[in-house]
């Protein structure tokens, strides 16, 4: 990696309001961040400090009310509700924190559900070779219900892995798993980075996990509130214990 290439992921000036008038919620006031392509990303921050918001954003899941997210390049908010679908059936992988599999959908039938929503041909190949890699090669054929919670995640990491997106987001992959678990996960968000080259961009209260990134970005009532490279899991929770301090009372 170069520090020339283009971000695989950019925000300029990001921000979100829910809401209007004396309620409104200024969940993003105005945020600028680049991730470059092969690397490794944390984000942390207070409860409500806009960390969900702002993936939700980068995924065009939810709508910014003022700024730029550019996903390798291409203006992510310049599109309307069917060109930002398009745009992240190809391009983003996403894992939620309740893992959000198909409950009536095998394991391998979830996994190769956005190569179908993409209008692909499903490559039970590939399918087979991606749960083998998360460690579900005798899984395939069993419905959620069937699964541990660390084997749902590890299902919905092959699934936001399949389409081979440039840019893969997890908001708190790990925080409904133990400990061991959640290593298994962070492991294959780690190889996906090192030996396919994606983009991670994990949201994390732990240490421990924001530890596995390259780097830590630290969102504080909506603001970017630094950053942490090489991060080691004391150097993180000492950060954000002095970052708790600069919430606002009225947030707490
Ligand atoms: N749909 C919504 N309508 C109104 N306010 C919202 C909505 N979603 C989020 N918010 C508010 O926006 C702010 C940021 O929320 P967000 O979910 O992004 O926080 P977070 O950093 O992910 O928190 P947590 O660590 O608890 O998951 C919060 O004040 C929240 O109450
Ligand atoms: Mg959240």
């Amino acid at each position: 990696m170069t520090t020339t290439d283009a971000p695989a992921l950019e925000m300029r000036g990001l921000t979100k309001t829910y809401g209007s008038g004396p309620t409104a919620v200024a969940a993003l006031r105005g945020v600028d961040v680049a991730f470059p392509p092969g690397t490794f990303t944390a984000v942390m921050g207070p409860s409500g400090s806009g960390k969900s918001t702002f993936l939700a954003c980068a995924a065009g899941l939810d709508r910014p009310t003022g700024g730029q997210v550019l996903v390798e390049g291409v203006d992510l908010t310049a599109r309307d509700e069917v060109g930002r679908t398009m745009l992240r059936r190809e391009r983003i992988g996403f894992v939620f924190q309740d893992f959000s599999l198909v409950p009536y959908l095998t394991a391998a039938q979830n996994v190769e559900l956005p190569l179908r929503l993409a209008g692909r041909r499903a490559d039970a190949r590939q399918v087979a070779a991606l749960l083998a890699q998360v460690g579900l090669a005798d899984r395939a054929e069993h419905l959620p219900s069937a699964l541990s919670g660390g084997q749902q995640q590890r299902v919905a990491v092959a699934r936001a892995l399949v389409t081979e997106p440039g840019v893969v987001l997890a908001d708190e992959p790990t925080g409904a798993l133990d400990t061991s678990t959640a290593r298994s996960v962070l492991r294959l968000l780690r190889a996906a980075v090192d030996t396919l080259g994606r983009t991670v961009v994990m949201v994390t209260h732990d240490p421990v996990a924001a530890a596995c990134a390259d780097a830590v970005v630290f969102l504080v009532d909506g603001r970017l509130a630094g950053r942490l490279d090489a991060p080691t899991p004391e150097a993180v929770a000492a950060r954000t214990a002095r970052l708790e301090d600069l919430v606002p009372a009225a947030a707490r």
